[in-house]
């Protein structure tokens, strides 16, 4: 489909879309950046900068040991990606040698990756958030630590052919709709 907006709104929301067919075109460590000081700069309660992220190139141990979380419906596209990264927040803030729980951890890390995801775009390049992985076994292998909550994967590169696609895949990779902002937000109340 050819997504279109009610009201006017900067092209790059439309744009943005996850493909999972991506080119074997590799990132460099500089791209990753980028993409990292995107997230950077997003929102977060009381500036606390909850989002953690632990990331790897494909060929590196660290892609090595997320692509090995993935699950099946997963692994069948994102390890052609030329990034991978877990996308995770620390869930309690320390203030005066004592940890709170930050509310809002996982409010901003969504934001953080939102910033990404558009920064990606500018570049030219794509990606693809994924809550199908094992999150145990990545925060074991990735020696997360305890306070630390993962949110996605998130698969990060240049797109390739749909063509390349097992067929139930390639089908869906036209970018999807939305429902209408009248479907979710309302004046005055939530009824
Ligand atoms: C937190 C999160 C988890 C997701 N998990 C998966 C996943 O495991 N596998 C997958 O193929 N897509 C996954 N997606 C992609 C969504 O299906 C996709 O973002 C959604 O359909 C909207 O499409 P768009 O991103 O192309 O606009 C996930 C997206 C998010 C934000």
């Amino acid at each position: 489909m050819t997504r279109s907006a009610d009201h006017p709104i900067h092209p790059q929301f439309l744009t943005r879309h996850s493909p999972r067919a991506f080119a074997s075109t590799q990132m460099s460590e500089g791209q990753m950046h980028q993409l990292l000081e995107a997230a950077r700069w997003a929102p977060s309660a009381s500036n606390n900068q909850p989002w953690r992220a632990a990331y790897g190139l494909r060929g590196d141990a660290g892609f090595a040991h997320i692509a090995a979380t993935l699950a099946d419906f997963n692994a069948v596209w994102a390890p052609k990606a030329a990034g991978l990264i877990a996308w995770a927040s620390r869930s309690v803030v320390t203030r005066d040698g004592a940890d709170t729980p930050n509310a809002w951890a996982g409010f901003d890390a969504g934001a953080a990756w939102g910033y990404l995801a558009l920064q990606a775009q500018e570049m030219g390049m794509i990606s693809h958030a994924m809550g199908g992985f094992d999150a145990a076994k990545l925060a074991a292998s990735l020696h997360m630590p305890s306070d630390f909550t993962l949110h996605a994967v998130i698969a990060v590169g240049y797109l390739g052919d749909a063509a390349d696609l097992p067929e139930a895949l390639s089908a869906r990779e036209a970018p999807n709709g939305r429902g209408a902002v009248g479907t979710w937000a309302a004046k005055g109340n939530f009824a």
